[in-house]
C-alpha cells in the first residue's frame, strides 16, 4: 500500500514532503455518448485527455458510471477525494449525467460543512451544471465561443483567488493576453444573469469572463466562496492532451503551463480530504487502469477515448 506517515488529524500539506496517509483517488463521472459516430463504442465515455490530466498531478482516476443506485454513489463518496464533471452535450437538468452529479452535489456541500474536504471541479458542460445546481435554475444564454482560444478577462477577485493562488507573475501577465484558454461552447452564464442571481452570487466568485461570438459576455471562470467547487468554461486539458489540427488546442508554453498548475491545484485540493477505500482488492478494481482507451483520432476530436 502507499502509506507514507500514519498522520489521519494532519493532512495538510508540508512543502519538504508528502503527508498524506493514503492513496490519492480522484473520480471522473461518466459522459453520455451523444455523438453518431461515437455510438458504436458504448453509451458512456470519458476522452483520455481528462484522466491523464488527473494523473499528471499525481492521483488516480476512478470512473464513476451513471446507472448506479444512490447508496452505491454515497459509498463511492466516502472513497474518492474529489469529482471532475467534464465536457459534452447533455441535458442540465433531465440527463442521468445531471441526476447523478446532483447526488454528488449534495453529498459533498454536507461534507464540506462537517468539515470533510471534498472537491468538485467543473470544466465546460461541467461548470454550466454546477450553477444549476446551486441556483435551482438553467439559467444559461447563447454565448458561442465555438474552437477558439481565448485570454481571460480576470476580475480582481482572480488576484487573490485560491484557483490561480501562486501562479507566478508572468503567467497572470499571460492570462490576460495570450490565448491559452481554448473553448469550445455554444452556451454560456452571461455575467448578466450572474448579477441576477442571489444563489450564484453569494456561491461563487467571479475569476474571470469572456465575451462570445454574439457580444454576450460570460463568465469563464468561478470559484465556491465557501466550497472548495472551481468551474471552467474553457477546457484546460486539451493544452496539454490534445492534438486534432482542426481545433484551437493552445500548446505554447504558457498554455502548457496553466494546464499543469491548474491540475496541481485541484489534485492537491484532493489531498485535504481523507476518504479511502478499506478495501485494497476493490480499489483495484474500480480504478481507471482496468479500462483501455480506445483510438479515436480518426472519428473524433479526441486522440483515445474510455468507454463504458
Ligand atoms: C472585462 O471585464 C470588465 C468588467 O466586467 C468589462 O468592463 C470589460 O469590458 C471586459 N473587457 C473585455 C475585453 O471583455
Ligand atoms: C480508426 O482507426 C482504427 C485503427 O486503425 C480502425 O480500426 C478503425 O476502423 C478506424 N475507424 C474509423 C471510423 O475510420
Amino acid at each position: 500500500n502507499c502509506v507514507v506517515k500514519p498522520l489521519k488529524e494532519t493532512c495538510i500539506f508540508v512543502p519538504q514532503f508528502e503527508t498524506v496517509p493514503r492513496c490519492l483517488n480522484n473520480s471522473i463521472l461518466t459522459q453520455i455518448v451523444s455523438d453518431e459516430a461515437m455510438k458504436q463504442y458504448g453509451s458512456t465515455y470519458i476522452p483520455a485527455s481528462y484522466v491523464k490530466y488527473i494523473e499528471s498531478a499525481g492521483s488516480r482516476v476512478m470512473p464513476i458510471k451513471l446507472t448506479l443506485s444512490t447508496a452505491e454513489y454515497e459509498n463511492i463518496f466516502s472513497r474518492i477525494n474529489g469529482l471532475l464533471l467534464i465536457g459534452g452535450a447533455t441535458d442540465l437538468e433531465t440527463s442521468d449525467f445531471a441526476r447523478v452529479s446532483k447526488i454528488f452535489y449534495r453529498l459533498a456541500l454536507k461534507a464540506n460543512d462537517a468539515g470533510d474536504h471534498f472537491p468538485i471541479w467543473g470544466t465546460c458542460l461541467g461548470m454550466q451544471l454546477l450553477t444549476v445546481l446551486v441556483s435551482g435554475h438553467n439559467l444559461l444564454t447563447t454565448a458561442t465561443a465555438e474552437n477558439v482560444a481565448l485570454p481571460l478577462n480576470l476580475t480582481q477577485a482572480a488576484f487573490s483567488s485560491r484557483m490561480f493562488q501562486g501562479f507566478p507573475e508572468e503567467l497572470m501577465q499571460a492570462l490576460q493576453r495570450e490565448p491559452l484558454t481554448g473553448h469550445f461552447h455554444h452556451y454560456g452564464l452571461s455575467l448578466k444573469a450572474f448579477n441576477q442571481n442571489k444563489e450564484l452570487m453569494n456561491f461563487f466568485s467571479v475569476i474571470s469572463t469572456n465575451v462570445g461570438e454574439n457580444g454576450v459576455q460570460f463568465i469563464s471562470t468561478i470559484e465556491g466562496k465557501r466550497y472548495p467547487f472551481y468551474g471552467v468554461q474553457w477546457h484546460p486539458e486539451v493544452n496539454r492532451f490534445q492534438w486534432d489540427s482542426k481545433l484551437s488546442f493552445p500548446h505554447s508554453p504558457h498554455a502548457i503551463q496553466l494546464s499543469s498548475l491548474l491540475a496541481h491545484f485541484f489534485v492537491n485540493e484532493g489531498r485535504k480530504s481523507l476518504h479511502e477505500f478499506d478495501d485494497p482488492k476493490e480499489e483495484a478494481l474500480k480504478l481507471i487502469y482496468s479500462y483501455t482507451p480506445v483510438f479515436a483520432g480518426n472519428f473524433s476530436g479526441y486522440e483515445q477515448i474510455y468507454f463504458f
